[in-house]
């Protein structure tokens, strides 16, 4: 499996909190079945001022490490997104880590506050997309906006965008609520990426191969796609891949 969205570069975001437990998440992540992981850490202005260079920085010392203690675990980076209005400028500048490509557009990770979905977000999404960029939504089951009025949902598809849902909400992690908008999303097959999201070890650890159990049961072709072919895709298909 493919593992387009994680915290596990240490120290520079709210996930891994060591280079020890950064190296016990690789692990994890490869008893779960995740061949190829991205490391993806929050940028987020005024909380996680991660950028472009300072994330290649810690990502090469990680990947380093993990080699030493031959994990069999192979490594890209980007980063998670926080909607804001200086992605038009990154973007002109060359800072947006991208995950990879998918049709020929370059797939930016982006987020939504876990709140609401964000004024002006319409807007980027036309922007980026004119500009030959692919949002990938991270975990819209998780958005409490979407959770309460999920027709909002169809509007965001309409926008153009692709979707990644979180392991941890198809196994329960996350309460019955967003359980229920995750697998209601399965049945309509509604998302293009299923990813791990994880944090840590225990609060917060690589669901993968649990997720993948429960959309298996329901679709074989679709957990293949969404584990497995689509993130591959992603990943394969650029041509800024940081390995
Ligand atoms: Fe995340």
């Amino acid at each position: 499996m493919i593992d387009l969205h994680s915290h596990i570069l240490p120290g520079i975001d709210d996930g891994a909190r060591s280079l020890d437990i950064a190296l016990e998440m690789a692990k994890q992540a490869v008893d779960c079945g995740v061949s190829h992981m991205v490391c993806t850490p929050h940028i987020h202005r005024g909380y996680f001022d991660n950028t472009l260079s300072s994330i290649a920085e810690t990502f090469h010392h990680f990947q380093h490490h993990v080699g030493e203690a031959s994990i069999p675990l192979s490594l890209s980076f980007a980063a998670e997104v926080r909607v804001n209005e200086l992605i038009p400028v990154w973007y002109k500048q060359n800072a947006l880590p991208f995950l990879g490509s998918y049709n020929d557009k370059q797939v930016l990770l982006l987020e939504m506050p876990h709140s609401h979905v964000p004024q002006g977000l319409e807007a980027l999404i036309k922007w980026l997309l004119r500009n030959n960029v692919q949002p990938l939504i991270a975990h819209p089951e998780r958005n409490r906006e979407l959770l309460a009025e999920q027709h909002k949902f169809s509007w965001l598809q309409r926008q153009g965008c692709l979707f990644q849902v979180t392991a941890g909400a198809l196994t329960g992690r996350f309460g019955d609520k967003v359980n229920d908008f995750a697998l209601s999303l399965m049945e309509k097959r509604a998302f293009h990426v299923v990813a791990s999201d994880t944090h840590d070890l225990e609060r917060r650890p690589n669901d993968m191969k649990a997720a993948f159990d429960v959309v298996q049961k329901y679709d074989v072709n679709f957990a293949q796609d969404v584990f497995i072919t689509n993130p591959s895709e992603i990943v394969n298909g650029t041509s800024t891949k940081h390995e």
